[in-house]
């Protein structure tokens, strides 16, 4: 009797609260490449069952699980083609009649009162249509508990939809501050979200070593910890006082990789680990310091380090067998074609001074330091080809010459990656002026302590990642572009959600959708249904319509 006056309660609560959203109230980010709005609308309910078609199997478990949480139901999934269920059905449905329109990320997504069809050609697309599924639900669909009051209704739409680009990315640096493997998966939800497909982990850098490697141990020992100076300023650190614990840092070890590419590839980004090199690298001669010139025991940086003079040093062979087996474990770690050594902002002050560095740059009959930096990319591209990967690196990798088949990561603005794309090479885009999100996006004067720049929402809304003087033959060479999200003033989990969000909104809109139909206030509203949806999902981010 409790029972049925408790359901009776919750029927008629739901009779109460119910919210209907109106046909027209839809609100995609990144904006869809074509959408018609159409009468009438699908009602979830707990009797929807999910078919999956031809290899829609884990996409459709994906959603399930994704729905689960806020409806509190636990859809059926089921491979039976054409099978009839009264109260409707979401079919998901792999179909190669796409792949010349909408090649592999695109999909179409029909809604109508009775069931909900995304066809994709390849799983990829699956996914992004359940993406866009999940923004035609009520925001609540984003709550982690079950959410009663809410008719999960979907609203008739017929769309079809395709990225503009193929490299849809977003950096983390986890060197400067550790984040820990949660956060790290939140940080993945958010980009898959946006229907981002590169995480860029920067991995590696002065302020810590940060991947477990089997075979030097001493990285994760000593080159993943540095004295705690959180409570000063990062440009005026103290160095560690003699005998004083390291106790700040973190790694993850091969299991958290694992667990992290996983989770990763089944939202369909590919993982891209950065190890730098050849500078960048102070952390690893707190550990091995005969790989530096100077040959010196360092500690690891608590905060600036700069000028970055203490490089690996190039005249010697230990140096080259100590990163060939360090790509040896990271090959093995991560799946995807990419793999980054940095290769940015080396000081060649050591070089210039070290024998060995000298005697390489005679034997090699190279004209400078340069064309050593230069050296030392090419023979670790050879190496990393012969693994079967791809390199990838920033900007100053050409200077000295560029590696045969490198890929160019242009930060230093846009003219590296035109010189590159140019020379026949890939370029992702990723210029300071729009892409990085460590800068502020309001006030100085209001916000959290920043880096320095600026950069507002309005700004990286209007990226482009093909720049206007490049010839029209070459754009195939563009790949696409990336945001990055330096850490030396972001320690929190939260901090580092403030930064990216909402800018990694307008980034998956310049990077996914046509640019003829991008449009800020259009953005600017379809942002306004976005933020609750960040509420429910209980991620921070910045307010306001700068
Ligand atoms: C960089 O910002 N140094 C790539
Ligand atoms: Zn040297």
């Amino acid at each position: 009797m409790a029972k049925k006056l408790s359901m009776l309660l919750l029927v008629f609560s739901s009779f109460c609260f119910v919210q209907h959203l109106p046909a027209n109230d839809i609100s995609i980010v990144p904006k869809p490449f074509d959408m018609k709005v159409q009468e009438g609308q699908f009602t979830l309910t707990a009797k929807t069952a999910i078919v999956a078609e031809n290899n829609a199997k884990e996409t459709a478990d994906f959603l399930a699980e994704m729905l689960e949480p806020a409806t509190g139901y636990k859809l059926k999934v089921t491979s039976k083609a054409g099978a009839i269920f009264k109260p409707g059905k979401i079919i998901l449905k792999i179909n190669n009649r796409y792949m010349d329109e909408l090649g592999k990320e695109g999909y179409r997504l029909g809604v109508d009162k009775k069931n909900i069809l995304i066809e994709a050609a390849a799983p990829n697309g699956l996914f992004y249509g359940c993406q866009t599924l999940r923004q035609l639900l009520p925001v609540q669909i984003e709550s982690k508990e079950i959410i009663d009051a809410v008719e999960w209704t979907v609203a008739a739409v017929e769309i079809k939809d395709k990225p503009r680009y193929k490299w849809r990315g977003m950096h983390l640096d986890v060197s400067r501050h550790f984040f820990d493997k949660e956060f790290v998966k939140r940080y993945i939800d958010l980009i898959a979200m946006h229907k981002m497909n590169v995480f860029h982990w920067h991995l590696t850098d002065d302020n810590g070593w940060r991947l477990e490697i089997k075979r030097y141990p001493k990285l994760a020992e000593k080159s993943a910890w540095r004295v705690d100076r959180e409570d000063q300023p990062w440009r005026g650190r103290t160095p560690p006082k003699p005998g004083e614990k390291a106790t700040y840092g973190g790694y993850y070890t091969h299991e958290d990789v694992k667990e992290i590419v996983t989770y990763a590839g089944r939202r369909h980004i590919t993982v891209v680990p950065e190890i730098e090199m050849p500078g960048h690298t102070s952390e690893v001669f707190a550990a091995y310091p005969e790989l530096s010139c100077r040959g010196k025991q360092l500690y690891v940086q608590p905060g600036l380090y700069w000028p970055n003079v203490d490089v690996f040093c190039a005249g010697n062979e230990q140096t080259f067998e100590f990163l060939q087996r360090v790509i040896d474990e990271v090959v093995e770690l991560f799946p995807g074609p990419y793999i980054h050594i940095g290769g940015d902002e080396a000081k060649k002050t050591n070089w210039e001074a070290c024998p060995k560095c000298q005697a390489r740059i005679k034997a090699e009959g190279l004209k400078d330091e340069h064309e050593l930096q230069s050296y030392f990319i090419k023979r670790m591209e050879k190496y990393i080809n012969s693994k079967g990967k791809r390199l990838i690196g920033w900007d100053e990798i050409l200077e000295g010459g560029l590696a045969p088949s490198a890929t160019v990561m242009s930060w230093r603005g846009m003219k590296g990656g035109i010189e590159a794309a140019k020379m026949g090479h890939d370029v992702v885009m990723t210029p300071t002026d729009y892409c990085y999100f460590d800068y502020y996006q309001g006030d100085k004067k209001v916000e959290p302590v920043a880096i320095g720049g600026y950069i507002p929402l309005k700004k990286v809304y209007q990226f482009d990642p093909r720049p206007e003087s490049l010839p029209l033959d070459k754009h195939k060479y563009i790949l696409g572009g990336q945001a990055n999200l330096w850490t030396e003033f972001v320690s929190t989990d939260e901090h580092a959600e403030y930064m990216v969000l909402p800018r990694m909104s307008a980034l998956s809109e310049a990077v996914w959708s046509p640019k003829e139909h991008r449009n800020w206030e259009d953005f600017t509203l379809r942002m306004k249904k976005l933020y609750p949806r960040f509420d429910w999902m209980k991620v921070n981010y910045r307010k306001g319509d700068e």
